[in-house]
């Protein structure tokens, strides 16, 4: 790689899911705009992936700036025990008016995977609180739910990047996603028999990203929220992908009509700005927490949750989701996407091309060589990562349609080896 900046050296920092003796230098970035990065030495790459699905506004929106930037001034944290500051309370009640039905209790936390390691402990203590100590949940072929100990054990153990670890955490109940009549059999079978050592059933509702980028339909998410209360079992989607216009609705759960008992969010909640998630749970959930007694409370409670700075740039990301047409935005996305990217059908190695909301994504037949993509890519002057066998787009809302098109022809032409 040329312009190689000073500080650039692989001798102290450890990379993210990299063999750090083979690691290439990642590329440098000095600069993040709209949906342009600008590395070290002035190219300027348009950016298909929005850091790791984050950045929704695109990045630096001057609104979120501004929000930040007066919060620093006034208040940039505070502990949340014991004190309470507005940007927290305000979002707190803003994302309970927008999530579907009585998903009304928010617990900030300040990542994703702690965001469902908090889900799981509100469903199992849900239980506990009635007397029943259930301790498995199930989870499906192909799930991503994050890194952390609890949520490993979630992912797909074959699939997933934590096989190394099977035995070694917590083994739950993995199925594949009930999809056709036999499968849903297969789930109903499971759930009729070991419902008593159920806490909960998880999923990311509508596609499974990290996982592989797989779609499943909208009847999956009624079947779920059928037979778990058929079951009386409590229903969790991860939509920290899907959430926040990803795939063509608020949140994705919202085009299947079904609402989760507990739905966790993160990722685009502060438009790519800073970390924060949330645990949102409804009336069920959050009622069983309640007595006079500390024992029946939720034990937890993240030095850095719900921290103003975090709030302040989520509020600002609500402001936009308001104030722009951001679904207009995502459904012009998808036309472009579908229109697009089907010329890759035709390329060599390509299995499949499938498109949902702001998310593209062509299938290959094997795993790809990721890191010489990749650095193809950034030859063209484009973001793109592909993982595993799957080659996507997951832009900025607000990418230009000349940019869009930019990233579908880097692609097309990448795959037909130009
Ligand atoms: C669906 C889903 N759940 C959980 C996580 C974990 O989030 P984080 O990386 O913030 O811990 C991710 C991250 O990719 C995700 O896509």
């Amino acid at each position: 790689m040329t312009n190689i900046p000073s500080w650039l050296s692989l001798e102290h920092v450890w990379l993210p899911y990299t063999q750090m003796r083979t690691a290439p230098l990642p590329v440098p970035v000095v600069e993040a705009s709209g949906t342009r990065l600008r590395t070290y030495g002035g190219r300027e790459l348009i950016d298909g992936v929005a850091s790791w699905w984050t950045a929704c506004h695109g990045y630096g929106h001057p609104l979120v700036r501004k929000a930040v930037a007066e919060q620093l001034e006034r208040m940039p944290h505070v502990m949340f025990g014991g004190l309470a500051h507005e940007p927290a309370y305000k979002l707190a009640a803003r994302l309970a008016a927008k999530l579907p039905d009585d998903l009304n209790h928010v617990f900030f936390t300040e990542s994703g995977s702690v965001a469902v390691e908090v889900a799981l402990k509100m469903a199992a203590q849900f239980w506990l609180n009635q007397g029943e100590r259930r301790t498995k949940f199930v989870h499906f072929s192909n799930a991503y739910h994050g890194d952390t100990l609890a949520t490993m054990a979630l992912c797909d153990p074959d699939e997933g990047m934590h096989k190394l670890f099977s035995g070694m955490v917590p083994e739950q109940i993995i199925v594949g996603v009930p999809g056709d009549q036999q499968r849903l059999q297969t789930f109903e079978c499971l759930l009729r028999n070991r419902r008593k050592e159920i806490a909960a059933v998880i999923i990311e509702p509508l596609i499974q990203a990290a996982g592989g980028m797989k779609f499943h339909g909208c009847g999956v998410l009624q079947d779920l929220r059928k037979l778990c209360d058929r079951y009386g079992l409590l229903l969790i989607f991860d939509e920290i992908f899907t959430g926040f216009a990803r795939t063509g609705s608020m949140f994705a759960c919202e085009q299947a009509g079904v609402s989760p008992d507990i739905i966790c969010l993160s990722k685009a909640l502060t438009a790519g700005t800073l970390p924060l998630a949330a645990t949102v749970a409804n009336e069920k959930v959050y009622s069983a927490m309640l007595s006079e007694s500390t024992e029946t409370a939720l034990m937890h409670g993240p030095t850095y949750m719900a921290y103003p700075l975090g709030c302040a740039a989520a509020n600002a990301s609500l402001d936009l989701f308001e104030q722009e047409p951001r679904l207009a935005q995502v459904k012009g996305i998808e036309a472009q996407l579908r229109e697009e990217l089907a010329p890759c059908r035709q390329a060599p190695g390509v299995r499949d091309v499938r498109i949902k909301g702001a998310v593209g994504v062509v299938q290959m037949d094997r795993a790809v060589d990721a890191l010489a993509l990749r650095a193809k890519f950034v030859e063209k002057g484009v973001w793109i990562k592909p993982f595993g066998d799957v080659i996507y787009l997951t832009p900025a809302l607000v990418i230009e349609g000349e940019d869009l098109s930019t990233l579908t022809t880097a692609i097309y032409d990448v795959l037909r080896g130009r």
